[in-house]
């Protein structure tokens, strides 16, 4: 049983989507430990609690230092045994001593074909004006293991979704998350739970 901890930022819709496959049994021989949030705001953590998922705010704004949050966080991820840490809209920058700890065994969802659109000042709506200002007419999504680069990791899952006539940066996101975040984020930690993929020379192999 792979022991999951989920650490979000934001709305939840990617732990939401994780949640409902667990529970509907499309991802197996996996057990969501917990779910940790930087912002005590963040409806994600709502989402756990509906769901009986023990979930814990650790801010930034909670200690007097960043390596004491770094510490902190650390701590709390560890305190709830992870074999597999996912970063599902997690808007903080991972630790070292965390990607040190956990070398590939922390996966991102990132809201592009990575290398496109992708690394520092690349996050949420800006990765899609970025994409509609290109003028791309294919978008999509990448789950991959993090390292210490920003959004660097061996890539595990992509799925491409079209760019339509008038999309805004809004519409754009919001059907690359339904048809691509919502669906290879899952399918990825169902890969990992049942020992499908694995890491040589910075690229990954999936039996599929
Ligand atoms: C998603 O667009 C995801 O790709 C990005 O942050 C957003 C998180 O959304 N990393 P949610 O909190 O999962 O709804």
């Amino acid at each position: 049983m792979l022991n999951v901890v989920v650490l979000v930022s934001g709305g939840g819709t990617n732990l939401q989507a994780v949640i409902d496959g667990v529970e509907s049994g499309a991802v197996t021989n996996t057990r969501i430990a917990g779910v940790i949030s930087n912002n005590a705001g963040a409806y994600a953590l709502e989402r756990a609690r509906k769901h009986g998922i023990a979930s814990k705010c650790v801010s930034p704004k909670m200690f007097a230092s960043r390596e004491e949050f770094n510490e902190k966080l650390t701590e709390a991820v560890g305190e709830m045994e992870p074999d597999l840490i996912v970063l599902a809209g997690f808007l903080v920058v991972i630790p070292p001593i965390m990607t040190a700890k956990y070398q590939n065994r922390i996966i991102n969802i990132h809201p592009s074909l990575i290398p496109a659109f992708c690394g520092k000042g690349y996050y949420g709506l800006k990765v899609h004006e970025a994409a509609l200002s290109r003028g791309v007419k294919v978008a999509g999504a990448t789950v991959h293991f993090v390292d210490d680069g920003t959004d660097t990791g061996p890539i595990i899952l992509q799925k491409a979704v079209d760019v339509e006539d008038g999309d805004t940066p809004e519409a754009l996101q919001r059907r690359v998350m339904e048809q691509a975040e919502w669906k290879i984020l899952p399918r990825a930690i169902d890969l990992i739970a049942n020992g499908k993929v694995s890491v040589t020379d910075g690229r990954t192999e999936i039996r599929k």
